[in-house]
């Protein structure tokens, strides 16, 4: 399958994405935001969830009514700063399972190192939704695929905030067939392996850490 990158440019999510580009915005806004942006983003990256016919009976009569098919979703966040976007798509997919996979990216090589991983059951009948704001020099997104794509899921799709084209080609080189959904494409890394323009440290911002 050929590389795709899903560039949701909803107004918005784009105007959204620009309250929380802006260094003035206090950490319960940043976080407010993207739990808002994350939701309006499982409406896009579920557009295409298989749904089943069911019987059901309305106040008036019978009827075919469609329910979404097969297992639970599942979110899988790219501890820490994922845990934002998992947030906002429990608000829309409330019975979604979730899993946790943790990385840690060396600040000197930048290299992505594995730390924690936990998913449901039954893997195999599965959807997944991998969530990891920013989609930087791709290391640790390309690992923490690597590891879910292991557990055999019945498809990923990754889901960021905002991509730097590094990112985008070392993903796509890496896992060609796992689709990206990113609301922006910046413009370059770079020294530390941050994104231009960006919007900092994402975990730093959600949580009030820096
Ligand atoms: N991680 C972040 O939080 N921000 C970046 O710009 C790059 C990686």
């Amino acid at each position: 399958m050929a590389s795709v990158v899903h560039h949701i440019e909803h107004p918005l999510i784009q105007h959204k994405l620009t309250l929380m580009r802006r260094r003035e915005t206090s950490t319960g806004a940043f976080r407010r935001l993207l739990q808002e942006i994350s939701m309006l983003l499982a409406y896009e990256v579920t557009r295409d969830l298989s749904v089943t016919l069911e019987e059901i009976e309305t106040p008036i009569t019978t009827m075919q009514a469609p329910t979404l098919d097969g297992k639970k979703v599942v979110i899988i966040s790219v501890l820490r700063a994922g845990d934002g976007i998992r947030d906002g798509m429990l608000a829309v997919l409330p019975s979604a399972r979730v899993g946790h996979i943790g990385m840690a990216r060396d600040p000197k090589t930048l290299e992505a190192h594995e730390y924690y991983f936990k998913v449901p059951r039954e893997m195999g009948e599965r959807e997944v939704i991998l969530c990891d704001p920013m989609l930087a020099t791709g290391n640790s997104a390309i690992a923490a695929t690597a590891r879910v794509l292991r557990t055999g899921p019945k498809r990923v799709k990754f889901v960021c905030l905002v991509a730097a084209p590094e990112g985008i080609r070392a993903f796509h080189d890496a896992h060609p067939d796992v689709p990206i959904y990113t609301p922006a494409i910046d413009e370059r890394l770079n020294e530390k392996g941050y994104i231009v323009p960006g919007l900092g440290d994402a975990g730093d911002r959600l949580f009030g850490t820096t």
